[in-house]
């Protein structure tokens, strides 16, 4: 038997189902993967209590987009996937599960140097980290600040743009500016005097922000050091991003991603992998929960405090 996690309405953490259903059949021009680990983003828990709209549900819904696992079997008409592969998979809906039947343009080879949970724990931070600052233009010399740096994106976005030779400025708690550091960042405390603090760290000014925060103050502060707000990106307030004038992907932005940002997006685990192999990109995994305790997991993730990343093992 399989083992899924699915909701038929939207609310808090306890509307999450853990349910046995039979291992689903592979189909053609898919492959059948045995999950070993699972990714928890944030947007699994917007989802679900409905504070990111999504189609109306007439039915039960799968949880989740980022897993790794072991090929079991390949549908006809697929080449270059056997048995016995080990992948990670991304943009799998339903993805808190035991099994999954994923096509291949979702499957990127996992590289050994990292474990199956570092390997759940890429897809969505990681290709969100790229592709942002691929999309505000942060090349060597850039002054970064990153608002949220020990979170799955940011720790992501604070190591590319390491390895590209920006220098970067980056926010956490203070318990976690240790984290900060071993990254190559400068740790900054969010909260009161923000501005003072950045100014100070950086007295030639910040030319680009990434906002991984979206609290009032993260934006405020954006406003205040860095004139040109086309130099100013958000995934978290994308609602707000043309009111402001910044840029945004997706993060409630009405605005789909454009082409070449879905582009980019697929180049993010695939740089990550060649950093990693060249010991300049760590994953984190902070929290392991089994599957059946998805809820507790969510739970855990809306405290918004979550550092690196937390993962499900079926
Ligand atoms: N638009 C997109 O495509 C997209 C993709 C991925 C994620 N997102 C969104 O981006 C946000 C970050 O995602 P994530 O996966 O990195 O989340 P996460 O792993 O839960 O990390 C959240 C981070 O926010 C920090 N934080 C909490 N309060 C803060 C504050 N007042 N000021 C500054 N930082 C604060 C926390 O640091 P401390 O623990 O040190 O406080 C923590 O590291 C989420 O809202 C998520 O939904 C959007």
């Amino acid at each position: 038997m399989a083992t899924i996690v699915q909701y038929s309405r939207l609310g808090g953490p306890d509307v999450l189902e853990v349910v046995e259903v039979p291992v689903p059949s592979v189909t053609d021009g898919h492959v059948l993967v045995e999950v070993q680990a699972i990714g928890v983003n944030p947007i699994d828990s917007k989802l679900r209590s409905g504070f990111r709209a999504s189609a109306p549900l007439d039915g039960p819904r799968g949880v989740g987009a980022d897993a790794s696992g072991v090929i079991l079997e390949v549908g006809s008409g697929v080449d270059g996937w056997a048995a016995g592969d080990e992948v990670i998979i991304q943009r799998a809906p339903g993805a808190y599960a035991s099994h999954l039947v994923v096509a291949p343009h979702n499957l990127v080879r996992k590289p050994s140097v990292w474990t199956w949970s570092q390997a759940a724990a890429v897809g969505i931070p990681v290709s969100t980290a790229y592709q942002a600052l691929r999309s505000l233009g942060v090349t060597e010399g850039t002054r970064l600040l990153i608002h949220g740096g020990t979170g799955g994106v940011g720790q992501a976005a604070v190591q590319f743009a390491v390895a590209w030779g920006v220098r970067v400025f980056a926010t956490a708690s203070p318990a976690n500016h240790e984290r900060l550091i071993e990254l190559g960042a400068v740790p900054l405390s969010y909260g009161d005097g923000l501005v003072e603090r950045v100014r100070e760290a950086s007295p030639e000014g910040i030319d680009v922000v990434l906002d991984g925060a979206g609290t009032e103050e993260a934006l405020q502060a954006s406003f205040e050091l860095v004139e040109d707000r086309s130099r100013i990106g958000t995934i978290v307030v994308g609602g707000r991003a043309a009111e402001l004038g910044i840029r945004a992907w997706m993060g409630g932005s009405p605005v789909p991603l454009t082409d070449e940002e879905v582009r980019l997006r697929a180049e993010g685990v695939p740089a990550a992998i060649e950093l990693a192999a060249q010991g300049k990109f760590d994953v984190e995994v902070s929290e392991r929960f089994p599957l059946a305790r998805a809820a507790d997991a969510q739970r855990l993730s809306e405290e918004g405090h979550t550092r690196g990343k937390i993962v499900l093992i079926p």
